[in-house]
């Protein structure tokens, strides 16, 4: 009953919710105490079982990060509330050459997106991380940063306190490094392109390094895509220059273990008395009350379902409430507590409490396709998976000794080509340079040692006697937009997700003219060498399409587009009249006391892989948050 008015909030509802609070005087034996400053006067109102500070709800990649930065002080008291479990419950999460294992394991959704209208109508597979950590604890441990630009142009949309200079402390200061050679067995993998900049990195939780194993076809990689694609090899990526190719920095510690935000934030953080983190405990809906002056609804608290128990919870925000449920399920929590598009809204029988018609809208991702090639196994890591004792052995080799093919992701080693305005404006990508996207990465190139993304394409299966290569494409400039709405009025729902990959023509440019760079890369002499068979060891899509048949290039990367897994702009961070949801500092707008701050704020998606930007944003809005409240100078 309760939960059900949490759900279908209307103002009218919203009273009476009020009062039935107020009369329920008991105090459960699991009441949590507020261990912060003292509530405001007029907190004497509805009384929750539990109260706090701030409640943040979804302790991922960006709720932990808040988590542990809103208690390092001692002066609040925190909730954080995670759907899904601990991840240690899928231990193959800690280490690189177990990211294989995650897809739909214990911690990932198991999202599927709707029919793809301009992917033949194909339904797309998208992993999310399900339990603390987020998706921090289940992606490819690539850590990136961007482009100075992107940010810049973040600032001149309207978001002042954005630009790169503002931000880059905040990148600094969410990590560490540790240097390729900073253990004796780390020491003894190949050190080539392992580079970094010093001055980049910080005294953060977030732990950063590099991969164990390295193919020699990996170095290979760095060089022929130097070449190929015009792309210089540099000592850092995480300056603000994003263009360039090196070994990447990877989220992991020097023993080669994971750095989720649960091994990092959350660890850090774990046994202050003033933060509660919940897992098994998914958020149902936000409760609101009406501010003092009548006129905008403030977010007072939660419920959530206390899986361990059964019970439904509800729990006090004296301060905010902040949501961190990431690019589907944060619009997901707004809409179904009567914050959307009117339509949307009323479609599934919500009552609108505030409407904004950008909530779910503005979905900006990154996509990817792959060619595949034959080569020799010593080129390739596919051998470590193709038996069960080959993969005991891997992992034998790693937890013994740390040697091996288990040390290292199966890719993250990608190059950020920038393509001058000539060659976009001669390929007929005139929307890009229109767009803004001027001045940074264009097209990322990646590579990986296994048959990325190991299913099989219409055109080639895998056989599982050989071994093989993929190098992928992803723009960085799509211009395609897709939406988050409801198939229900409940958060037990999955959302219907809408890529909506290659709806803009111009993706389509962008797309045809990568997989040719890919070829070109593919039999550059460096790479073609381990290769076997003709055409550079090709076998997907091999020579049913020709190097110049724009057609078929198209047809291919239509039947091979997976997501890049990089969702967001669902509630963007715009000014209200420009369509935003939530304003620079990351306060929904025309409510009180609610924050959005994860991956679903970024006004325009990086030239990078978002991980790395996703910290900066919780790092930033821990700032803001922190400073709003008087706790500044930590
Ligand atoms: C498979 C995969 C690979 C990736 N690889 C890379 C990479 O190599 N490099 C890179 O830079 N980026 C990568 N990314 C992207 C990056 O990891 C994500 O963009 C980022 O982690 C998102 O952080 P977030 O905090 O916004 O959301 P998340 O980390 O997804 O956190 C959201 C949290 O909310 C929880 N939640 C949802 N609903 C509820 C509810 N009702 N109640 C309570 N909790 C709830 C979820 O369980 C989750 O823990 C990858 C992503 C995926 C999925
Ligand atoms: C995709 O689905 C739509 C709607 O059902 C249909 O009109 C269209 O022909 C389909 N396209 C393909 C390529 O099957
Ligand atoms: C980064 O950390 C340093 C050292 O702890 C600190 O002096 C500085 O204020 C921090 N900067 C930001 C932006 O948090
Ligand atoms: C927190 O407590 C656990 C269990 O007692 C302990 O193992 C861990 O080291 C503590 N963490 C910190 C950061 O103090
Ligand atoms: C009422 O409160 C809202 C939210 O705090 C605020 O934006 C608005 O300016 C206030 N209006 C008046 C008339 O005080
Ligand atoms: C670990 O290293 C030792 C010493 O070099 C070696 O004898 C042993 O076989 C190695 N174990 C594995 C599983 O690789
Ligand atoms: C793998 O199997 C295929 C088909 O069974 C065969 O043609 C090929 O020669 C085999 N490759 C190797 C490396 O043994
Ligand atoms: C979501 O996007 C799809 C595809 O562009 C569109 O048909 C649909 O109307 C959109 N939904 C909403 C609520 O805007």
């Amino acid at each position: 009953m309760l939960l059900n008015m949490f759900r279908s909030s209307s103002i009218g509802t919203l009273v009476s919710v009020a009062l039935l609070l107020s009369t329920s005087t008991a105090t459960p034996a699991w009441k949590r105490q507020n261990s912060g400053t003292p509530p405001p006067a007029q907190a004497q109102d509805p009384s929750f079982e539990e109260e706090y500070d701030f409640v943040i709800a979804g302790g991922g990649t960006a709720g932990l990060v808040l988590a542990n930065r809103l208690t390092e002080s001692g002066k609040f008291s925190v909730l954080c509330l995670e759907a899904g479990p601990n991840p240690e419950v899928v231990h193959a999460y800690q280490t690189p050459g177990g990211n294989q294992f995650l897809k739909g394991s214990l911690i990932d959704w198991g999202f599927l997106t709707q029919p793809q209208e301009h992917l033949g109508n194909r339904t797309l597979q998208y992993l999310r991380g399900r339990g603390l950590g987020g998706s921090s604890a289940i992606n490819g441990l690539y850590y990136g940063r961007g482009s100075a630009s992107v940010y810049d142009n973040w600032a001149a949309l309207g978001n002042p306190g954005w630009g790169w200079d503002d931000v880059y402390p905040l990148f600094k200061n969410s990590t560490k490094i540790k240097a390729a050679n900073s253990t004796p067995e780390l020491a003894a993998f190949s050190q080539q392109y392992k580079t970094f900049d010093a001055d980049a990195y910080g005294g953060g939780p977030l732990e950063l390094s590099f991969q164990g194993y390295v193919t020699d076809s990996t170095n290979s990689f760095v060089l022929a895509t130097s070449e190929a694609a015009n792309i210089p090899i540099v000592n850092d990526l995480n300056t603000g220059n994003g263009v360039g190719i090196k070994l990447g920095t990877g989220t992991m510690n020097n023993r080669l273990r994971r750095s989720s935000s649960y091994d990092s934030f959350y660890q850090q953080a774990r046994n202050r008395t003033n933060l509660r983190v919940l897992h098994s405990a998914p958020v149902t809906g936000i409760a609101f009350s009406q501010s003092q002056n009548g006129t905008a609804p403030r977010a007072i608290g939660v419920s959530y379902i206390e899986q361990a128990t059964g019970f439904v919870r509800q729990a006090r925000a004296w301060k905010e409430v902040i949501v961190s449920l990431g690019a589907f399920q944060s619009p997901q929590l707004l809409m179904t507590s009567g914050i959307g598009p009117r339509a949307e809204l009323e479609r599934v029988g919500i009552t609108p409490i505030l409407v904004n018609e950008n909530i779910g809208q503005h979905l900006d991702d990154h996509s990817v396709f792959s060619i595949m090639a034959r080569v020799k196994p010593s080129a390739s890591t596919t051998t470590m998976s193709s038996s069960p004792d080959n993969l005991q052995a891997a992992q034998e080799a790693f937890f013994t000794n740390l040697t091996g093919p288990y040390t290292a992701p199966s890719g993250i080693t990608n190059g950020f080509q920038s393509l001058s305005n000539e060659e976009l404006q001669a390929i007929g990508a005139q929307a890009v340079i229109d767009a803004g996207y001027t001045n940074r990465a264009h097209v990322e190139y990646l590579f990986e040692t296994v048959w990325y993304p190991w299913i099989p394409t219409p055109y080639y299966a895998a056989l599982p006697n050989e071994s093989y290569i993929s190098v992928t494409a992803s723009s960085m400039v799509q211009l395609s937009r897709g939406n988050i709405t409801l198939r229900a009025n409940s958060m037990s729902d999955q959302p219907l997700i809408n890529s909506n990959y290659y709806a803009h023509e111009t993706d389509a440019i962008i797309g045809v003219h990568s997989f040719k760079y890919l070829r070109e890369i593919l039999r550059h002499p460096a790479l073609a060498q381990y290769t076997i068979g003709p055409n550079a060891g090709e076998v997907s899509p091999g020579p049913a399409v020709g190097d110049n048949d724009d057609a078929a290039i198209l047809e291919y990367i239509k039947a091979n587009t997976i997501p890049n897994w990089h969702a967001s702009g669902t509630n963007r961070m715009m000014p209200l009249e420009d369509g935003g949801v939530v304003d620079p500092t990351l306060k929904v707008y025309g409510v009180d006391g609610l924050r959005v701050v994860d991956c679903s704020i970024l006004p325009v998606l990086p030239d990078v892989n978002i991980l790395g930007p996703v910290y900066m944003v919780a790092e930033k809005g821990a700032e803001m948050i922190r400073a709003e409240w008087g706790d500044e100078g930590y």
